[in-house]
């Protein structure tokens, strides 16, 4: 079954694999017992493998069990879970915080519990594919806006007769790295009376002193904006969350399908995650050294006349001519030691090497890099 397709997906350059890592997650892994420099992790504060949230997962592991055993709406909650939220409203300055088992679990979660079939959803073009799911899964109308192109959005969003209307963008776009104009889209959203659903999962614990996009354009959290953040990126866990005020979280607890039928999160996995915030929130030097290491390989890139735009954070995309090229440079970084996947249609518009830096890369790492990318040029590659 299915031989055709799949025949047909690899003579187009398509066909994806499962990599087996047999390493810890982090700047450097082990995978067909090679060691390489890991450019592709969305874990941008190498929390995934800090000792003290190791150690944390490790307690929680030995005194509560594995799994949860249940949805948290039967018997899986635990006080970690409750504590993790607590600390995510003083996070994320709101009022409420309520976990999630993933962001896609998320995203395909909320958006259909917070909209109807008199809603009319307008979503960024360039949205995570969990955010096009959710709204698949709604009974709105949904308008998809050009990337960023707010005077599209205020054209759509008059225009539009329905109850209810909500606005949803990443904030941090996953595979181009540029960052969502929010400052423009909380202005149309409230001169609209519209819902502001932003998707933080690549800004939390990388934008704002680690505080994610709000703070990073100086917003205050506000009654009709609901922020989704991830646990599974810079915070180095797995799981997800939405900060709001408390009647959106107790709407979401009673109407969410995601949340409701399914069982809750395993505690290690909340407790290493509380760890990593705290981490987080206790030692800003760590998102500064991030941001350092980002810049230092902007700026080798630059030098070696590769464009990163529109990047504006640590997921730099390398843009290049087809996907057969995105496959021959990934498997000519492969052979150096570098791992840097190649990201094709249907997953993006147009092929590209997806670059992430971290704050555990070391200049070496980078230098690396940006050796290879050098050689890859002066063969033609690039
Ligand atoms: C913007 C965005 N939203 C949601 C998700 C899904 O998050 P998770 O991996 O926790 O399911 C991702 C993951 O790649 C993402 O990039």
């Amino acid at each position: 079954m299915f031989e055709d397709e799949l025949k047909e997906i690899e003579r187009a350059g398509l066909l994806r694999k499962i990599k087996d890592r047999q390493s810890m997650a982090g700047p450097e892994i082990v995978i067909d017992g090679k060691r390489l420099i890991n450019f592709s992790s969305n874990d941008y504060l190498s929390l995934a493998s800090s000792p003290e949230v190791i150690r944390k997962a490790e307690k929680a592991l030995i005194e509560q069990g594995l799994g949860a055993g249940a949805s948290r709406l039967l018997s899986g909650g635990t006080q970690a879970h409750r504590a993790l939220e607590r600390l995510l409203c003083e996070f994320k300055s709101t009022e409420s915080a309520l976990l999630f088992n993933s962001g896609y679990a998320a995203n395909t979660g909320v958006i259909p519990a917070i909209t109807d079939s008199d809603t009319a959803i307008f979503s960024d073009e360039l949205n995570h594919a969990s955010i096009i799911d959710g709204c698949r899964l709604s009974r709105a109308e949904v308008y998809v806006y050009r990337h960023k192109d707010t005077e599209e959005l205020k054209k759509l969003i008059g225009t539009s007769k329905k109850r209810r209307k909500v606005i949803v963008t990443d904030t941090v776009f996953s595979m181009d790295g540029d960052i969502a104009p929010l400052s423009e889209l909380r202005e149309i959203a409230d001169q609209e009376g519209a819902i502001l659903y932003i998707d933080d999962a690549h800004g939390t614990g990388v934008l704002g002193n680690g505080r994610g996009a709000l703070t990073h354009f100086g917003m205050e959290p506000q009654e009709n904006i609901i922020q989704m953040g991830t646990l599974s990126k810079a915070i180095g866990a797995f799981g997800a969350f939405v900060a709001a005020n408390n009647s959106i979280t107790k709407w979401l607890i009673n109407t969410a399908r995601s949340l409701i039928f399914s069982t809750a999160l395993p505690p290690s996995v909340v407790e290493g995650a509380a760890e990593a915030v705290r981490i987080i929130m206790k030692h800003p030097e760590r998102v500064k050294g991030l941001w350092k290491n980002r810049q230092h390989l902007i700026e080798g890139l630059h030098s070696l006349g590769i464009d990163t735009s529109p990047s504006e954070t640590p997921i730099i995309p390398i843009r290049v001519k087809s996907n057969d090229s995105a496959l021959k440079i990934s498997s000519f970084l492969l052979n150096r030691g570098i791992y840097a996947p190649a990201i094709r249609p249907p997953t993006v518009p147009t092929p590209r090497i997806r670059v992430t830096v971290v704050y555990g890369h070391t200049m070496e790492h980078l230098q690396r890099l940006l050796d290879a990318l050098l050689e890859a040029k002066k063969c033609g590659l690039l």
